[in-house]
């Protein structure tokens, strides 16, 4: 691979590829060919020279001269084959898809070992934020703690709005669909998905763990009204949607969470679109890492970053996640990592309801405090989590849940 003409083929040319497109054209120190774009939809019209497309994944896949293989597009099963064609071929890739990444992890991984190539995806968690390089390289060898995060831009928008605008989470939602901050579907959003997918990315790279996304917790916010958001104005308090991941003696505790952050908390300070990810290091101590989180461009430089790291044959050293193999094998532990989950522990939750019996299904150990009205009803209390866990195949439309720090 030469660094002064790298021949890049992309898959997608939605959001992220036409922010890559234009980031790359702009850039005065890194020259790359783009040698074909393959797109799903002939009927769109391209900004681009229609000799550049293609709709077959085989006029790239099949060609020798490709150094890097850039996949950005949405749908996951076949960005699993186009990445997986690609590393078993000898090809480099660089990936923005969170969800495929985080569902495929294990195979991915396994794939770059056997053949000797690299994965990377800097753009798939925190948008700009060069989270993943930084706990990868600069976090190598640092006893981290714990990280938490704000990671996805359209449920922070939509809390933030909420909040300074004094206005229910339906209007919000509905603007941030009109104004392009929400998808039509905002499901996995809302819910909390996305936001795992990057948890998981992290806690790879931060401890090593390698976790499926429906082995860990996610409850988002599409329950959330505006009576919890005056409760935590009140307090002087305001809602985030975070992914947490933590070490608890052998075990992690991880999952994905409305959280009431306080001011002098630095994700307090995120707003809008914006992400913030707070790493804590035993000698580093906290460390917080904000900007934009998504975007054509925010996300297109991370790509672009990930693509020049290749001219210098960057790729994942993974020290985390092999010292944690060498030191399970060296307990005779087999099996995933699932085990290594914690779910034996309480948090203090706020619970939002409509009726009672909703909170049966919840191990509540000691309530707090309990508000009962005619238009409101909510507890504050120390909960297993395990019951927490069980909520994430079915929370219902009913309760909200925030941890209370
Ligand atoms: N948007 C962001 O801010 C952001 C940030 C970080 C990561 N990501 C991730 O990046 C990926 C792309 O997101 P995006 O926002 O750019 O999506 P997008 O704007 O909807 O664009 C998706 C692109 O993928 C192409 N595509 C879809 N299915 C395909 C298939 N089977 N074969 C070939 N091409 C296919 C589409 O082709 P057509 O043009 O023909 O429709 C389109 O060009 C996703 O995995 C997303 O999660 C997005």
């Amino acid at each position: 691979m030469s660094n002064d003409k790298l021949s890049v083929a992309l898959f997608g040319f939605g959001c992220v590829g036409q922010g890559l497109y234009d980031v790359l054209n702009h850039s005065e120190v890194f020259q790359a060919d783009i040698a074909r774009i393959c797109v799903k939809d002939p009927a769109k019209e391209r900004r681009v020279a229609a000799s550049l497309i293609t709709f077959d994944k085989e006029d790239i896949l099949n060609r020798n001269d490709i150094d890097v293989v850039v996949e950005m597009i949405t749908d996951t099963e076949e960005a699993y084959r186009i990445v997986s064609r690609a590393l078993g071929s000898g090809v480099n890739v660089v990936s923005a898809s969170k969800k495929m990444l985080a569902t495929y992890f294990s195979e991915l991984h396994e794939l770059q070992e056997k053949n000797g190539t690299a994965l990377i995806y800097e753009g798939s968690a925190g948008g700009s934020i060069p989270i993943i390089r930084t706990l990868e390289e600069y976090y190598d060898n640092e006893l981290l703690s714990s990280i938490r995060g704000i990671l996805n831009g359209t449920t922070n928008y939509i809390l933030t709005r909420m909040e300074l605008e004094g206005r229910d989470y339906g209007e919000v939602l509905k603007d941030a669909q009109q104004n392009g901050f929400a998808e039509a579907d905002p499901w996995s959003d809302v819910a909390g998905y996305d936001t795992l997918y990057k948890t998981l990315l992290l806690s790879i790279h931060a401890f090593g763990i390698v976790l499926k996304p429906d082995e860990v917790l996610n409850l988002g916010i599409q329950n959330i009204s505006f009576a919890d958001i005056r409760y935590a104005r009140e307090k002087g308090l305001r809602i985030r949607l975070i992914g947490f991941a933590a070490k608890a003696g052998d075990k992690f505790r991880i999952y994905v969470l409305p959280h009431f952050v306080k001011p002098d908390d630095e994700l307090y300070k995120v707003q809008y679109e914006y992400n913030g990810i707070e790493v804590e290091g035993a000698y580093s101590c906290k460390q917080t890492f904000t900007g934009k989180g998504a975007g054509s461009h925010p996300t297109g430089s991370a790509v672009l970053s990930d693509i020049s790291a290749l001219t210098y044959n960057y790729k994942y050293a993974y020290k985390k996640l092999n010292k944690l193999r060498r030191q399970r094998h060296e307990q005779g532990q087999t099996g995933n990592d699932l085990s290594l989950l914690d779910k034996d522990f309480t948090l203090k939750v706020y619970i939002r309801f409509k009726s009672k019996d909703e909170l049966a299904r919840l191990d509540i150990r000691h309530v707090e405090e309990e508000y009962r009205s005619p238009e409101v009803n909510f507890i504050i209390a120390e909960v297993g989590f395990s019951s927490l866990y069980a909520l994430r195949d079915d929370i219902g439309q009913n309760l909200f849940v925030c941890v209370v720090a």
